[in-house]
Order: C-alpha cells, then sequence, then structure tokens
C-alpha cells in the first residue's frame, strides 16, 4: 500500500524511518510513496513535497499519515484525505478530539479507516487493547497517567523535593516539554486524550472543553511534603467512567497511596489503566512520547490498515459530561466558604467535604495560585 506521509518531525521522521528499514529487510507491505513538509530547506530527497494535492490527487496513495499537529491545517488535510477514499492514521490529539465526531462520520461514509493509536499513551498499545477488550466485554472505566511532561515533574519534585518551576526549566532543557507548557501543565494535553479514550472505550464523543480540568502549575514542595507525610504520591490522571448511560470523566492531579499501581510510575512514562467485567483491572504502561515509540504506534495502525486487519466498527454518539459526581479535595490558595470545609489542613489549606464538579468548578475556577487535588475516597 502506498502512503502519503504528512509531516516529517519527531513523530514524522520516525515513521518514515521504521518503514525504509522495513522496506530494506524485506519487501514490506507498505511503501512511502510522498512526504509533505513545510520549508524548501526540507526538502532533501524527491519524495518531498509542499504541495497537499501531490498526496490527495495521488490515485496509487491509498493511505495518508498525519503527523503535522496543531488543529489546522491538519483537520483539512486529513478531511480532503478522508473524502477522497484514502484510509487515515493521525498522531494528532488535538485535532481528532475536536474535530472527531465529524471526522469519524466522514471516514464512515466514505468507507474508509481513521486510526488514532499514537494520539494516545505515545508508544503504548491502548487502543490496540481496548478493541481487543472490548470483543468480549464493555469497558467500565479507566484512568492513567497520560502525560509524560507532568509525570516528569511530579516525580522529580517528589524524589528531589524540589519546586515545580525548577523541574519545569529541567523538563524544558531535555525536550520533555515544550516552550509553551501550557497543555501540558493545565491539563488540556489530558483532557484531549481522555476524551479520545471515551471515544474507544465508549463509542462517545465528547468535547474536550466540557471535561472537568484541573492542572499542576501552582503545585508546591508543600502539596508533596503533605502527599509524604500521608502516603502518597501525586499524579496527574485522566479518568472516565460510563454508568447506566451516564458519562463521568475528569482531568486532575490526584493523591495515589504508594505502592499502588500508579504511584511507582517513573519520570515521562505513562500508565492507563481499564476495568472490564471478564479480564478485571489491567494496567498498560510504557513511553507515552518519543520519536520512534509513538511512530512504532503509527506504523502498527498502518499494518492493520494494509493487512486488512477486522477492526470493528461502532457507531459513535455525541455524549455530554455528568457534573454531578462528587470527589473530596484538598484545596490550597482558595478561600472556600466554611460548610464546604471538612479539615483545616493549615492557613491556606484545606480538605473539602465531597463537592460536585461543577459546584468545585464555581468554588476554584478563575482564583489565581489555587491548587486543587483529589482525595480518594
Ligand atoms: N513527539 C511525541 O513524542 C509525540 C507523541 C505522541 C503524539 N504526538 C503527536 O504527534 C504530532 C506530531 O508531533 P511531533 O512531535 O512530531 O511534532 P513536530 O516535531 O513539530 O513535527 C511536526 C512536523 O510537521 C510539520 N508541519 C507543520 N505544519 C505543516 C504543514 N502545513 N505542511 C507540512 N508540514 C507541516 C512541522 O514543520 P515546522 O517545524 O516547520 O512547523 C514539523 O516538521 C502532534 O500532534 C503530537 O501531539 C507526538
Amino acid at each position: 500500500m502506498q502512503v502519503g506521509l504528512l509531516g516529517h518531525g519527531v513523530v514524522g521522521s520516525g515513521v518514515r524511518r521504521i518503514i525504509d528499514d522495513m522496506n530494506a529487510k524485506k519487501n514490506a507491505c507498505l511503501c512511502i510513496k510522498r512526504i509533505l513538509v513545510k520549508d524548501e530547506n526540507e526538502m532533501v530527497e524527491d519524495r518531498m513535497t509542499r504541495n497537499i494535492d501531490d498526496i490527495i490527487l495521488d490515485q496509487d496513495i491509498q493511505l495518508v499519515v498525519e503527523c503535522m499537529g496543531g488543529k489546522e491545517p491538519a483537520h483539512t488535510f486529513v478531511e480532503r484525505a478522508l473524502e477522497s477514499g484514502k484510509h487515515v492514521v493521525t498522531s494528532n490529539k488535538k485535532m481528532l478530539a475536536s474535530y472527531g465526531d465529524e471526522l469519524f462520520e466522514l471516514a464512515r461514509k466514505n468507507g474508509v479507516k481513521l486510526l488514532y493509536e499514537a494520539s494516545v499513551g505515545g508508544g503504548i498499545p491502548w487502543m490496540a487493547e481496548l478493541r481487543r477488550i472490548r470483543r468480549i466485554d464493555d469497558i467500565e472505566c479507566f484512568e492513567g497517567i497520560f502525560n509524560g511532561t507532568t509525570n516528569y515533574i511530579l516525580s522529580r519534585m517528589d524524589a528531589e523535593g524540589c519546586e515545580f518551576d525548577e523541574m519545569l526549566v529541567q523538563a524544558q532543557s531535555l525536550g520533555y516539554a515544550e516552550r509553551d507548557p501550557s497543555d501540558d501543565i493545565d491539563g488540556y494535553d489530558v483532557a484531549y486524550k481522555t476524551a479520545l479514550s471515551c471515544l474507544a472505550a465508549f463509542d462517545c464523543y465528547v468535547d474536550p472543553q466540557e471535561i472537568p480540568v484541573w492542572g499542576i502549575r501552582n503545585i508546591t514542595k508543600k502539596d508533596m511534603e503533605y502527599a509524604n507525610e500521608h502516603g502518597f504520591s501525586i499524579k496527574l490522571l485522566g479518568k472516565g467512567e460510563k454508568k447506566d448511560g451516564i458519562l463521568q470523566c475528569s482531568v486532575m492531579p490526584c493523591f495515589v497511596p504508594r505502592g499502588g499501581t500508579f504511584a511507582s510510575v517513573p519520570l515521562n512514562y505513562n500508565a492507563i489503566s481499564s476495568v472490564s467485567e471478564t479480564l478485571g483491572k489491567a494496567v498498560f504502561t510504557g513511553q507515552g512520547a518519543g520519536s520512534l515509540p509513538t511512530a512504532h504506534a503509527v506504523v502498527q495502525d498502518m499494518l492493520d490498515i494494509a493487512t486488512g486487519a477486522d477492526i470493528a466498527e461502532h457507531s459513535i454518539t455525541a455524549c455530554s459530561v455528568d457534573e454531578s459526581t462528587e470527589v473530596t479535595c484538598y484545596i490550597r490558595n482558595c478561600s472556600i466558604p466554611v460548610q464546604y470545609v471538612s479539615e483545616k489542613v493549615d492557613a491556606d489549606t484545606v480538605i473539602t467535604v465531597p463537592l460536585s464538579y461543577a459546584k468545585l468548578k464555581e468554588l476554584t475556577d478563575n482564583t489565581r495560585g489555587v491548587m486543587v487535588i483529589e482525595v480518594k475516597k
């Protein structure tokens, strides 16, 4: 199957390398015919082009692989590829979480596949395992560490007792955090991945902007010390659960017990767990990012398409998030009315009574410097 690759950065160049290496060893069922790049100075081989029409209008190209990132023009290019009857594989969670409902419908109408393994959990085969579990079970819930940048910062703060800003600078210097880290540290990256996991686990399309999100921007050494004293680590978790037709999901820093599933997940690794009836709890862990691990996941999707793997089609329903679920939280730097406080930790920190996500948002949104951490029941 001939492939058009969009983007030749960290992930795209990894995809090109894996496929070219496979072809060098033996005649693989995939071959990259054209590579879309942005700048003239990236046109280093004959396959490269700066014109998307060289891929979309080429009848020999049956599969388009999008590794450009960002919403536009990635969304328009994917839309055009699907409309032209080409299969699409993407690693782009932001684009797919934002336009998933429309793009999956377009893929269905045109009888082509739209796969997105690498967009959640990088190299971890999370989507593939969800597909396998769902051949037998319904997924009851999932939760996980979906973001390597924040896990790196939290792990190092925990191990070394340092402050957030210091660890962010180190994460940036190692290439684990972007120059503008807002999507990661404010939890939006995990919201995109949580939305896509809801799609794969429950066939629910949820607008990532509807997911209640709290990030780790304001975490301090003091919060880590509180966690340590009480036998916990702090991890940023994305969660989803569907029960009796009601969808609950959230992104929130949580106190997790030391010795539990998530506390020992190190540095930039990811770990995601699911619960289903006959399999019970299953945990998937590995490299959530990086050129070759992520490209590996992209190429697995490409091989599934090229070899005609039996990938079940599910009909997707737009769902809204139920905000009535109650959580107990540790809140620092926010004035919380006394009726919502169950315990005063110190002058600027309280533990709340169980509060709905809606109430919690009302109390904490727009409060500068606030830190919210879920206390697991
Ligand atoms: N990096 C990871 O470990 C990882 C893991 C999982 C998922 N992902 C996802 O994979 C996607 C790609 O990430 P990445 O890390 O590979 O990003 P990247 O290194 O910035 O690569 C993206 C490439 O696409 C190019 N590009 C952007 N707009 C283009 C256009 N209009 N035409 C042609 N080329 C264009 C960029 O060129 P310029 O640099 O010139 O703009 C860049 O070379 C993102 O959606 C990301 O979220 C990444």
